[in-house]
């Protein structure tokens, strides 16, 4: 095993790295580090995908189910997530979404929705399922509220 006990914090930080350098498609470096307030946010479609900050947990609260958000987060599940993911158990290509929010924290599914490349290049608990599931899961280039849209809908599996 590659990645033992290393924090999220120093996963997160290092996939930084490897999504600037590892994988390709991602268009230019960002203006500054991660993290430096300041720097001009993107307005390039490709560069400001890769230079979105990874999702921390505080980053996302989650209240009462808004079932407007849950609808909209089904209709992207019907189009983009279907063919590989069930709303059940069962794994298709991808793991089945039932009770993913007793599995998975909602940052992580975040991340994994809105950075897949860089969670199968660091995150241990991704690396797994790719193990599992033999398939990368590609990036379906969802923005960050389609996103949250979606882990709405995947609240109510
Ligand atoms: C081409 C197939 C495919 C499509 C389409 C796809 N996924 Fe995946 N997904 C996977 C695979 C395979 C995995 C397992 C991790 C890996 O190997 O990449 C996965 C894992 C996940 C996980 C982690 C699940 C867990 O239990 O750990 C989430 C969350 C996820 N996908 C969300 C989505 C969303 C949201 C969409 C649609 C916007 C989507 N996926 C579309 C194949 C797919």
């Amino acid at each position: 095993m590659k990645i033992m006990k290393y924090d999220i914090g120093t996963i997160l930080a290092g996939s930084f790295f490897l999504l600037f350098f590892a994988c390709g498609g991602g268009g230019e470096a960002p203006s500054g580090p991660p993290g430096t307030s300041g720097a001009p946010p993107s307005t390039d479609a490709v560069s400001s995908k890769s230079a979105v900050l990874m999702i921390a947990d505080a980053d996302i609260t989650l209240g009462a189910i808004d079932s407007g958000m849950v609808d909209a987060g089904k209709a992207i599940y019907d189009m983009k997530c279907q063919a590989c993911h069930s709303t059940g158990p069962n794994r298709v290509v991808g793991p089945g979404w039932a009770k993913i929010l007793d599995r998975r924290k909602p940052a992580w599914i975040m991340n994994m929705i809105l950075h897949t490349e860089a969670m199968l290049e660091v995150d241990p608990t991704a690396q797994k399922a790719l193990e599992e599931c033999l398939v990368r899961m590609p990036n379906q280039g969802l923005s960050k509220e389609e996103g949250r849209k979606v882990l709405e809908f995947m609240r109510t599996l």
